[in-house]
Formats: C-alpha cells, sequence, structure tokens
C-alpha cells in the first residue's frame, strides 16, 4: 500500500505494554497505518480540527491513545465504548496517559518498577513516558476523553447520546484474540447502530480481516485497500 500521509519511523514508544497498558486478550494496532487512515478520513472531511473521534470496538483503547498522541491539535474528543468491560476499564488507562496525571501516575509506575526489578525494558519504557509527557506538556489540553460499555450489535446501543462523531475508525474482531460477541452479519449490524451518533458527512473507517465483507447499501465506500492480512475500507453515509 501507498503510505500517503504517514511517513515511516520510529513507534517504539506506542508498543503495547511498554507505557501503554496491556490486557490479556486486548489486542494493538500498526500505528503507521492507523494514523494513514485517520489522516485519510480526514482529509474527506477537510482537515478541521475540533474533531471528535470514535472507535466503538475500542478494545484497550491502543488506537484511540495512539491517535490522541499524534493529533493533538486536531481531536478535541475521543470516545470508545466495548461490549467487554474489562477491555474499555483498560481503555480508560490508556486514555488517561493523554493527560499529565495519568503520564505522571504511569510514569511513577515505571520508576517504582525499575528501582525494584533493574531492568532495561522499564528504563526504555520510562525513557518512552517522559517523551509522551514532553507531547503533553507543549500542547493545549483541550481533548475530552470518554469510554462506556455498549454491544454495538445491540439495536439500541447508541441511542439517546448526544455526542456525533466526525471520524469512527474501528478494528472489528476476528477471531484470533477478540470474537464477536452477538449475530451474523456484524459489519453490518455495526455500521446500523452507529448511525444515530453520525453525522451526514461523517467518515467511518472499518479494518477487518479480507474475509470480512462489508456491504450495507446505506453506506458509499470512498476508499478499500487491502494491507498484508488486513483490509480497510472507508465509507460515508450515502445520499438518500
Ligand atoms: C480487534 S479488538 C479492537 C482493538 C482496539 N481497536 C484497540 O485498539 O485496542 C475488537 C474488540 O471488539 C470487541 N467486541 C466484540 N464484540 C463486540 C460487540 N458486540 N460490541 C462491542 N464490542 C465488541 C472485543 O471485546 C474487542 O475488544
Amino acid at each position: 500500500m501507498e503510505y500517503r500521509y504517514c511517513e515511516r519511523t520510529n513507534f517504539e514508544d506506542f508498543s503495547s505494554g511498554r507505557v501503554f497498558y496491556h490486557g490479556a486478550g486486548i489486542t494493538n494496532f500498526p500505528v503507521r497505518l492507523v494514523q494513514e487512515i485517520f489522516c485519510r478520513c480526514l482529509s474527506y472531511i477537510g482537515n478541521r480540527g475540533e474533531v471528535c473521534l470514535y472507535d466503538p470496538c475500542c478494545g484497550g483503547g491502543y488506537l484511540l491513545t495512539v491517535l490522541g498522541f499524534l493529533n493533538p491539535e486536531l481531536i478535541s474528543m475521543i470516545i470508545g465504548s466495548d461490549i467487554n468491560k474489562s477491555a474499555f476499564e483498560i481503555a480508560a488507562k490508556n486514555l488517561g496517559l493523554l493527560f499529565a496525571e495519568g503520564i505522571d501516575a504511569r510514569i511513577g509506575e515505571l520508576r517504582e518498577l525499575h528501582n525494584k526489578y533493574n531492568k532495561s525494558s522499564h528504563l526504555e519504557a520510562l525513557e518512552s513516558a517522559n517523551r509522551f509527557a514532553y507531547i503533553i506538556q507543549r500542547r493545549s489540553l483541550k481533548t475530552k476523553v470518554r469510554t462506556f460499555q455498549a454491544d454495538i450489535l445491540a439495536d439500541n446501543a447508541l441511542k439517546n447520546l448526544e455526542f456525533k462523531a466526525d471520524i469512527v475508525i474501528t478494528d472489528v474482531p476476528y477471531g484470533n484474540l477478540v470474537s464477536w460477541e452477538g449475530q451474523d452479519n456484524m459489519i453490518g449490524a455495526l455500521l446500523r447502530n452507529i448511525r444515530p451518533v453520525l453525522k451526514r458527512d461523517s467518515i467511518v473507517a472499518v479494518c477487518s480481516t479480507k474475509r470480512q465483507k462489508i456491504n450495507v447499501a446505506s453506506y458509499l465506500r470512498l476508499e478499500k485497500q487491502g494491507v498484508g492480512k488486513r483490509k480497510f475500507e472507508i465509507l460515508r453515509i450515502a445520499e438518500n
């Protein structure tokens, strides 16, 4: 795949379990790829700032936290939901790292681990955490975050929620570490059930395995791209 927006660089600060919290069964996502997908989505809404970003299968919030660190000036609201309570609790901790309080607490934990075990991995994690702390110091703290539990395959999952997402990016379950908890034609159900939180011009990126079909008449496909074993599709609501 040709990367149009995100250059190859060293993303090891973002390695899961280093500074970001990790839990059993929690997946992560290639950093360069998710930033590329985000920038492509952004290009369809005219690169405006103040973006509200939502992931309805947020797991441990890896993808959202990465995007929060890489795009502090553009994203004003980050929202994640997941069916699995322990996953979205980790997401809340990871998203907390975007703020001084969260990263300072993490630096404290890593210092303690390093003092106790004297491992180079803890020292490297501390260095990464200090780089994150530096990013946080320099940016104006305007991003808000929110996490909640929701079964996105349930018809009323997002009814009566007051937010509207400009961009939805989600990496749906694909069966190895995490499976869909629910019914058939899951991506179709997800796309239907996120409608209450979309605006007319919202952009939705769905990442999945190549085998998972996305075929929903009420959405228009803007892009479809295979990347290794994965693919992503970028969609918007079809005009009536
Ligand atoms: C591939 S993981 C997503 C990882 C996430 N993007 C991250 O960055 O950490 C898929 C997630 O979908 C969640 N999931 C499975 N069935 C679901 C459902 N019916 N509603 C909402 N989330 C669901 C799983 O709990 C899992 O956390």
